[in-house]
């Protein structure tokens, strides 16, 4: 969709996805735990909610907590737990205000039963909003993810599948494809976040830490994402 930004014609993507960095060193840098990275960084998805639907963006999904975090030290990994169960609880006002309708993606079974009943509650009562739709991806992993798709679909009697019905059995069944993957903190890589569904966007990357992210950045990466030309492997 194009839109004036600041005075500037942009294509503005529909969704775009990010893959939050550098919290950690965001942290450190202050001379901070790293789990106070982990908090800024929650406040600062708040406010890149408000500004992807200023924007026009209209999927803004998130990568919280991959398959692969569990092997940080425990202690982190709880303080996060905690972080993403207060988040899901304290927020549901703020998402019903903003009309967000919130996903979560990712394998529930490896979740506590207060966090699965949190997610449970917020989708449910979210469900009908129509403005930005958010999905934060919490222990999730793509392949994992595509293997869940199978296993269901052989639990289900299917013998034989196209792409179009193994979609429709991943967890991202209900939004589209993004269009451009946003990952800060200098990282290049893919870390395994939705594998299947980037298969035709766009990559930009940025070193800027997570928890330092503004509109300004988000605006930068938009302005990467237009100037692309888009060919889809055609010419
Ligand atoms: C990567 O930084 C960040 C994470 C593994 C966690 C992401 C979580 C948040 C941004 C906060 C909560 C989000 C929600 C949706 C409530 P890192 O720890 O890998 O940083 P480093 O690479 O500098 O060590």
């Amino acid at each position: 969709m194009e839109k004036m930004i600041d005075g500037e014609l942009l294509n503005v993507p529909e969704h775009v996805a990010i893959i939050m960095d550098g919290n950690g060193r965001w942290a450190t840098r202050q001379g901070k735990k790293r789990t106070a990275g982990h908090y800024r960084g929650a406040e600062v998805v708040e406010t890149i909610c408000e500004d992807a639907w200023n924007l026009g963006i209209k999927y803004l999904t998130v990568y919280a907590f991959s398959t692969e975090n569990w092997k940080r030290p425990q202690a982190e990994v709880s303080t996060l737990m905690h972080l993403f169960y207060r988040y899901l609880v304290d927020y549901l006002d703020k998402f019903m205000k903003q009309n967000m309708r919130v996903r979560i993606i990712g394998d529930r079974s490896g979740l506590s039963a207060k966090i699965n009943e949190a997610i449970t509650n917020l989708e449910k009562k979210s469900a009908g909003n129509t403005g930005l739709n958010f999905t934060i991806a919490m222990n999730y992993g793509g392949r994992d993810e595509i293997v869940r798709a199978v296993n269901r679909l052989l639990a289900d009697g299917v013998t034989s599948v196209d792409e179009a019905a193994l979609q429709s059995y991943l967890d991202t069944a209900e939004i589209p494809d993004p269009n451009l993957v946003i990952r800060t903190s200098g990282e290049e890589r893919v870390s395994n976040f939705l594998l299947w569904q980037t298969a035709y966007s766009e990559f930009y990357f940025t070193p800027v830490l997570w928890p330092d992210f503004t509109r300004s950045d988000l605006i930068d990466a938009v302005r990467a994402y237009s100037s692309r030309n888009r060919r889809y492997g055609g010419i």
